[in-house]
């Protein structure tokens, strides 16, 4: 149990269990039953909450990635949001800037710098996503991001004036090879913007549903600036972000560069006043999982008993940790709709429960749907009182369990 960036021993926190991967959706002509323990830890010396055992990324990024990140109006309206900033930051301060995109998916990022006629690139190991984005007209390759694909990027096209990274940074196992690629391609001025969960969030809401085989870590500003410290990298902004349930920006340059906002500091004193840099806080979060694990269950079985019937709504990835943790299956809900086509048809990872279009008429049947992308709240909400569906009952589990009202 080595922490996965400083090499020293980590602490255990909580293990959820054998997990199957969290995208590895099910059919009929292939299961695959692939599983590995989900435990976490916490490393005190760089402040960070961990997975311990990592599953291959192979079996995790490919061809038949199912998570498209354009499927979500409120993502594209803020990823529009972050380009537009930075576009209009680079237009006065740089000629003929650069963008790299670390993840790039289906370029709903990239897209806006397209419509900018700014030079940019993409890079995202998964095929299927980076085809989309070129299809889009967003320049993207199927790469793993490192040391060696800086090295070619930096030779190909120049140093980057900006890399973006969004939901991808706490995939990479590798720290040290993709700061080393960040430190190469990096203009002396650039900067290094990217977006995660953020812990102080998961902590204050028990969102344990963070946890999964892609999110290897859970970052803070503190365990940020620590890791990023390590290869002459400084950590010189941070500000809190709505999306994925409460995210973190980090703006990352050469050390030395800028000096350190106020803001940023401002939460590097809160993680410590919140105990965030140490394991008592990490150990109180493990019993609290425990608890919302039972009263899940325990509201789930009490609506069964009364005849209910209980779908879940959106079969996220996030989904896979508490329906396998919970042990959840098609006995307490019946299927999941959402609305990915890639999904439909399938069966979630591990617990098998169907997955089906968020149009199928047996949603009419449903007394209450599980809200697995807890999320994107009010916009699936909103999304299903304009199908004329307001007559649905939700059932949330973050920060607490409870039906909505
Ligand atoms: P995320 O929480 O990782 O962004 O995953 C979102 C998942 O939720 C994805 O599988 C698509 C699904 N979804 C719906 O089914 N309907 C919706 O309205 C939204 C926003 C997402
Ligand atoms: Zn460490």
């Amino acid at each position: 149990m080595q922490c996965h960036v400083c090499k020293s021993k980590v602490l255990p926190v909580i293990s959820f269990g054998d997990m199957p991967i969290a995208n590895n959706f099910q059919t009929y002509n292939s299961i695959n039953d692939y599983r590995f323990e989900l435990a976490t830890g916490f490393c005190e010396i760089c402040a960070l909450f961990q997975i311990i055992e990592q599953p291959d990324p192979s079996k995790m990024f490919h061809s038949g990635y199912p998570f498209f990140t354009g499927l979500s109006s409120t993502m594209v309206a803020h990823f529009k949001k972050v380009a537009d900033e930075l576009i209009k930051e680079l237009k006065t301060s740089t000629t003929d800037p650069f963008v790299v995109e670390v993840g790039s998916n289906d370029g709903t990022f990239l897209v806006n710098f397209v419509n900018a006629k700014i030079r940019h690139l993409g890079v995202d190991p998964s095929k299927n996503v980076v085809e989309l984005a070129k299809s889009r007209g967003v320049n993207s390759t199927d790469v793993f991001f490192g040391e060696l694909t800086a090295l070619q990027i930096l030779k190909d096209y120049g140093a980057a004036d900006v890399i973006f990274g969004a939901n991808v940074i706490c995939h990479l196992p590798n720290m040290e090879d993709f700061a080393k690629g960040i430190k190469i391609l990096l203009s002396s001025r650039g900067k290094f913007v990217f977006e995660e969960p953020y812990i102080g969030s998961m902590i204050e809401k028990t969102s344990f549903d963070q946890v999964y085989d892609e999110h290897i870590f859970i970052f803070g500003v503190t365990s940020v600036a620590r890791i990023f410290s390590r290869f002459g990298l400084e950590l010189v902004d941070a500000v809190r972000q709505e999306t994925h349930g409460g995210s973190m920006r980090y703006t990352i340059q050469h050390q030395g560069v800028s000096s350190k906002s106020s803001r940023m500091q401002e939460l590097e004193k809160q993680e410590l006043e919140d105990g965030l840099l140490d394991l008592s806080v990490y150990l109180g979060f493990a019993e609290k999982c425990e608890e919302k694990k039972q009263k899940l269950l325990s509201i789930l079985r009490q609506l069964k008993q009364k005849g209910k019937r209980i779908a879940g709504y959106a079969a996220t990835s996030k989904s896979t940790t508490i329906l396998n943790y919970c042990g959840i299956d098609r006995n307490l809900i019946e299927f999941i709709v959402d609305s990915t086509p890639e999904k439909q048809g399938t069966f979630t990872p591990g617990s098998l429960i169907p997955v089906v279009s968020d149009n199928d008429l047996r949603m009419k049947e449903i007394d209450y749907f599980v809200l697995f992308a807890w999320n994107h709240q009010k916009e699936i909400i909103a999304k299903e009182v304009s199908k004329g569906n307001s007559d649905f009952k939700w059932i949330t589990f973050v920060p607490d369990v409870e039906v909505l009202s």
